[in-house]
């Protein structure tokens, strides 16, 4: 039996290219899409080397499944409060630059099927973004305020990702079987991180530039403290951008038989 791991790719796709134009009917699969067969006894791997062979394509775009060129990715906002601990801070990230997401690593996949689970080894050499964003609370014990360009250069970033999807019945499409995210779980490490925030504290410049070393030499703690929020928003943004794709497609498009 032929089966095309057709949900994968634009589930990787949009893990990291982010957005989706929309489309206004089902799209033909493309051919360069390397076909792996359910019978086959290295599935994970097929579908690792398959998703390997789209990058350069995720790099240009694809029309054809409305996927936008990647580099940069574009973000809309993203925002994290943080209530207590020694990070306490709300902040709002809009109009995101990220580049370096389509030379990630795909490192191992595993697909159940039946339980329609994914897990997801990632690796990315190097992240470099820039926002806009708007910052207000405390940083180990420090105030911090101020709201301008911020800019963050990461590096070995390591993440798992993992899915649990359901199948449910389409009204709008006839009660046809389509499939759906329903948990959607990150957990990264990054190896290193610089950066740097402009026009802190209205622009009072000796305290903007002591704040900066200070984030910089203390950048693991921050880090550590904002992961589980910064995990979070990154999970629910992702989760979102993979459901608005799978609503697209009958599951029997998605996997046929
Ligand atoms: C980001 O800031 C620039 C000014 O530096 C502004 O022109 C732009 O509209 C801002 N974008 C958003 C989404 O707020
Ligand atoms: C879909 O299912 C609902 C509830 O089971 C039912 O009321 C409706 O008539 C069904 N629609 C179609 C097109 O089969
Ligand atoms: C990020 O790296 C670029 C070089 O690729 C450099 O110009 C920039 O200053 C770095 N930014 C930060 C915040 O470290």
């Amino acid at each position: 039996m032929t089966c095309r791991y057709f949900t994968v790719f634009p589930f990787i796709a949009l893990v990291i290219c982010g957005r989706l134009l929309d489309a206004k009917s089902h799209p033909k699969i493309p051919d360069f899409l390397k076909i792996c067969h359910r019978s086959d006894p290295n599935l994970n791997e097929c579908i690792r080397t398959s998703v390997e062979a789209l990058r350069p394509h995720l790099r240009e775009g694809i029309p054809l499944l409305n996927i936008p060129a990647c580099e940069p990715l574009h973000v809309p906002q993203v925002e994290i409060s943080q209530g207590s601990g020694p990070v306490a801070v709300r902040s709002t990230y809009t109009d995101i630059q990220v580049s370096g997401a389509t030379d990630f690593l795909l490192k191992a996949v595993k697909v159940d099927l039946e339980k329609e689970r994914t897990k997801l080894k990632i690796f990315l050499p190097r992240l470099e973004m820039v926002a806009n964003y708007t910052m207000d609370g405390r940083i180990l014990m420090l105030p911090i305020t101020g709201e301008g360009k911020g800019y963050g250069n990461y590096t070995d970033i390591n993440a798992i990702v993992t899915t649990q999807g359901e199948d449910y019945a389409n009204s709008k499409d006839g009660n046809k079987t389509y499939f759906r995210v329903t948990d959607f779980f990150v957990d990264f490490n990054v190896g290193h991180a610089t950066i740097h925030l402009d026009n802190l504290f209205n622009g009072d410049e000796t305290l903007a530039d002591a704040m900066n070393v200070f984030l910089n030499d203390n950048w693991k703690t921050v880090a550590a403290e904002m992961k589980p929020a910064l995990e979070d928003a990154v999970a629910e943004l992702f989760m979102d951008f993979a459901n608005r794709i799978y609503a697209k497609f009958p599951k029997d498009v998605l996997f046929p038989k």
